[in-house]
């Protein structure tokens, strides 16, 4: 029996790489729905490759050049926001939540509503509303299936059964491209440099994210909450080879580790296939070519963002929206150049430093108060733009 497969996000980095795993095993899969923002020309070349149902643009502005695009193809397309919602209620055996930050959020309910299985690579939603999309999964009894390396890992090497001996959590993390950087030459990083990941290929956001080790932030959020771990459990450690994607201790002193070449589609193989296994398309590892593997304690003063997301943690759920909200609105205005590299952890601190606790238990609730972050670290960028992008050339 083929399993059934909705991509939300096919036209990024991941949604790629899940279109390779299933174009290297056709006869695993049947493409239902594919997803895209505003990339009309690849979600159209997708669709046709994947032999797919229906194609959906969230920008509903570009529908009518999608439409052209598959004219004659047979394959059905929609657009806009609530069309993205619609495709990702349809019911299927997994969904690949691959959309980049908050704007996955909606679709990753619906699809926890719908689907037998959601693979989620989508992180930003799993910070802001863990609680939320854990307790739907429960409800509709939906397997969430980490895809983000990290905690690939260690649901691979989890033992639920043992939970109580586990010592903790260890998420290894590269170090992103600034690991052996001064802070002098950091304050005048460019997008492209903070771009240029040293071990894997990657969206921008999220390469962004690895570069200032927000990324390790908020997959230390995402451990707590999909594995029910408490912070002082959850430790990170920096690996620059990323070969060793994570690990679990267990109170017998056994280190149970899962290893991989840096390549999405491992994770996504082991996914998509889940519970049993598939080849991957990938590359894999080749241990004899590896001459060592270090492993090294992670800088909280370096990389401050690794610290927020402990205090966030203790602050509460609002705390994790505001650090994701505030983040996904700084890296954007760095990566338009209006912000120096310094000035996203200056704007997510300031959005911190001024927060005051809020009990947020709807969805609407959780979507109101992010948009409210997103105002007030929009405005801070506004009005320090000017002086903030001094950083740039100045040596703190
Ligand atoms: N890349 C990795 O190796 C990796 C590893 C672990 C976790 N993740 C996580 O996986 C997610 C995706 O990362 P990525 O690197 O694949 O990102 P990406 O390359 O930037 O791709 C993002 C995808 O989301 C779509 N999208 C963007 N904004 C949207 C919106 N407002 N509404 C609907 N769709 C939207 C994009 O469509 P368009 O192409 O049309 O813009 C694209 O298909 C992120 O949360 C990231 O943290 C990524």
């Amino acid at each position: 029996m083929k399993k059934s497969i909705n991509i939300l996000g096919v036209t990024g980095s991941v949604g790629q790489s899940t279109a390779d795993v299933i174009l290297s095993a056709p006869e695993r899969f049947e493409v239902m729905t594919l997803s895209a923002h505003r990339n009309v020309d690849k979600l159209a070349d997708m669709a046709v490759k994947l032999d797919a149902q229906r194609a959906v643009i969230a920008d509903e502005s570009r529908l009518d050049a999608l439409k052209v695009r598959l004219e004659g193809t047979g394959i059905a397309s929609s657009g806009g926001q609530e069309a993205l919602e619609e495709a990702a209620a349809e019911p299927c055996d997994i969904t690949v939540a691959a959309i980049v930050g908050m704007a996955g959020l909606r679709p990753i309910i619906q699809a926890v509503r719908h689907s037998k299985a959601v693979a989620i690579a989508n992180k930003e939603p799993l910070v802001s509303a863990g609680p939320l999309v854990i307790a739907e999964a429960a409800k509709h009894r939906t397997a969430l299936l980490p895809v983000d390396s990290e905690h690939n890992a260690i649901f691979q090497v989890f033992e639920p059964e043992n939970r109580l001996q586990i010592e903790k959590l260890i998420l290894t993390a590269s170090g992103g491209p600034f690991r052996t950087w001064d802070r002098a030459d950091m304050a005048r990083a460019t997008p492209q440099q903070a771009l240029a990941h040293p071990n894997w290929s990657m969206g921008a956001k999220i390469s962004v994210d690895s570069a200032t080790m927000m990324n390790k932030a908020l997959e230390v959020i995402e451990a707590h909450y999909l594995f029910d771990m408490p912070p002082e459990k959850i430790e990170i450690l920096v690996h620059p080879q990323s070969v060793v994607h994570s690990m679990v201790e267990y109170a017998d002193g056994s280190v149970l580790a899962q290893m991989g070449a840096s390549d999405m589609r491992t994770p996504l193989a082991q996914a998509l296939a889940w519970p049993e296994r598939m080849k991957t398309p990938g590359r894999t590892l080749d241990l004899q070519a590896m001459s060592r593997l270090t492993f090294e304690p992670c800088d909280m003063e370096k990389f401050p963002a690794t610290a927020h997301a402990y205090t966030a943690l203790e602050a509460g759920p609002y705390a994790c929206i505001a650090l994701n909200a505030a983040n996904e609105v700084a890296v954007d205005a760095f990566l338009a150049t209006r912000i120096g590299f310094f000035a996203i952890m200056e704007s997510v601190e300031h959005i911190l430093a001024g927060l005051r606790s809020e009990t947020l238990r709807t969805l609407d609730d959780i979507i109101r108060f992010d948009h409210s972050v997103r105002e007030a670290t929009a405005a801070y960028i506004d009005r320090k733009a000017g002086e903030l992008k001094k950083e740039i050339k100045a040596v703190p």
